[in-house]
């Protein structure tokens, strides 16, 4: 009873090394540059590495090739995929997975056209001697105090208009003529302007300091729980794994590759280009300590206060201060653009296969209303606590929450880390082995588990930043259960495309593109 029409858009990556360029261009975001040195730094400086390593070789590594895995044997969407994998219970894992880069996407796009909006602001250093004022006041026009608002705030939205809008085209185009050129564009432009700026830096007085503050070891932070709940966060959200973007990609790879052998360039290559950001930062950070008198730790920064407070600062007083601004910001740009291109496309695959939808309709059915949601949230005054919250909640819980119940279901509810670990053996340069089955079986489950109880502990027990109670819940904890309970109900919607539900079960072999069958 099979009918097998063709996926109304049958993507394949024309080539192995094409997918590595998109993973890798998805992998290193925001994450790399601004989010790992200052983690890295409040965890333990030089010392962070080692949880930071363990963790990569631990979850990270493992988790990619259990992506790749699922993405490569059952050809689709993460819903799709894992509904292939386990059934219904599964595939809202997937559709979980899909609502978390929605929601990340929304807000990935706002912190892409602020790089971008400051690149230009580089020229004439616009943000004056008060950065921070000038990011809030002039630049976000943030309320004082945090509430809703939605006065469009034109300096923002304008920029987000046009990621959008760049987003959407690069992935109606599909993989090979959008996504894998964008890549080709905006890969080695990022490695340019970085090495360059990493350079700058390092000759910049007081970068040594600022390296040695980097990674002087503290030790005693590896006793700390939070150190390593920390590290293992930085390398999901870092390596795009958890949240759907390498079961999709890896489900456009030919069915000829090297997964592990893919899976391992990805994951060093991310690594390395994390550690170089930390380099250069820090090396900045010292030249900034070095000109107002004092320590680092007085300067260093994360997230927003890192790059529109900090890096302005450094831009203004250092030589050829411009320059470093335009390749600083168009760095973030550049990285940030081929992240959010594949945090959209898990969210478009998932509901062109669930809809039947070609890629250019699902592009824009997902992408309109989402721009509109990003570009009404973000590009308006309410913004920054929006993003500050759901990030928090949504990046670092969503994900390790989605990666821990799709280990425990994979596991030890429908047991399928065997299927996958042979399927890893037969399409790579060298097998996952046994090594693969207990560490996704056990040794990722316990120690995502452990740091998923302490994170709701302190969640609970410390209301995150100081927020209003009333603002958690909506766009903290109310966001998360509204993820939750959509991911179930959409599992129980039909699939319009009639899709081959089943497939482990009524096919042994892998080696055919289960399009289009049977429910
Ligand atoms: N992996 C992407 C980042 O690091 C999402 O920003």
């Amino acid at each position: 009873m099979t009918t097998t029409p063709q996926r109304a858009t049958p993507e394949i990556f024309s080539s192995r090394n094409l997918f590595i360029l998109a993973a890798i261009g998805s992998a290193v975001g925001l994450g790399n540059i601004w989010r790992f040195p200052y983690v890295a730094y409040t965890n333990g400086g030089g010392a962070f590495l080692i949880p930071y390593l363990v963790a990569l070789l631990s979850a990270g590594i493992p988790l990619l090739f259990f992506d790749y895995a699922i993405g490569h044997r059952y050809r689709g969407s993460a819903p799709l995929a894992l509904r292939r994998l386990g059934g219904r219970a599964t595939e809202a894992l997937g559709w979980w997975q899909v609502l978390v880069c929605f929601v990340i996407g929304i807000y990935y796009a706002a912190i892409v056209a602020w790089a971008g909006m400051y690149m230009i602001y580089s020229f004439n250093k616009a943000w004056g001697d008060d950065p921070g004022a000038f990011l809030f006041g002039s630049f976000l026009e943030a309320p004082d105090s945090p509430g809703i608002g939605f006065d469009f705030v034109p300096q923002v939205l304008i920029p987000m208009v046009l990621v959008w809008v760049v987003t959407i085209a690069v992935l109606a185009l599909g993989v090979n003529k959008g996504v894998a050129r964008a890549n080709l564009i905006f890969m080695p432009l990022l490695v340019v302007m970085f090495l360059v700026l990493v350079l700058q830096s390092l000759f910049l007085p007081g970068a040594v300091d600022g390296l040695n503050t980097f990674f002087t070891p503290d030790w005693a932070a590896l006793g700390n729980p939070g150190v390593w709940a920390a590290a293992y966060s930085q390398i999901f959200f870092s390596l795009s794994v958890g949240f759907g973007i390498m079961i999709t990609y890896s489900s456009y790879l030919k069915k000829k590759t090297d997964l592990t052998g893919s899976g391992l360039v990805v994951g060093f290559a991310n690594s390395s280009f994390e550690l170089l950001a930390g380099i250069g930062v820090f090396a900045a950070l010292g030249f900034m300590a070095a000109s107002a008198g004092v320590g680092i730790n007085e300067v260093a920064a994360g997230g927003l206060g890192l790059a529109f407070v900090a890096f302005p600062t450094i831009i203004s007083e250092a030589p050829l201060g411009s320059l470093m601004g335009v390749l600083f910001f168009g760095s973030l740009v550049s990285a940030g653009l081929t992240s959010m291109i594949s945090i959209i496309e898990v969210v478009i695959a998932g509901v062109r296969d669930k809809l039947d939808l070609t890629k250019p309709q699902a592009t824009l059915v997902v992408g309109i209303p989402m721009a509109l949601i990003s570009i009404t949230m973000l590009g308006s005054t309410t913004g920054v606590y929006f993003l500050d919250i759901t990030d928090e909640f949504v990046n670092k819980l969503g994900i390790l929450a989605g990666a821990f119940a799709l280990v425990v279901a994979v596991g030890w509810v429908v047991r399928k880390v065997g299927v996958l670990q042979r399927h890893l053996d037969q399409h790579s340069s060298f097998p996952a082995g046994r090594l693969f089955t207990v560490v996704i079986g056990i040794v990722v489950p316990v120690i995502l588990g452990y740091i998923l109880i302490t994170e709701l502990v302190t969640k609970i027990t410390e209301p995150y930043g100081g927020f209003p109670t009333w603002m958690l819940g909506t766009f903290g904890w109310g966001m998360a259960i509204a993820i939750l309970l959509t991911g179930i109900g959409l599992s129980f919607l039909p699939w319009r495309r009639r899709v081959d539900l089943g497939f482990d079960e009524d096919h042994n072999e892998h080696n055919q593109r289960p399009e289009g069958v049977t429910r």
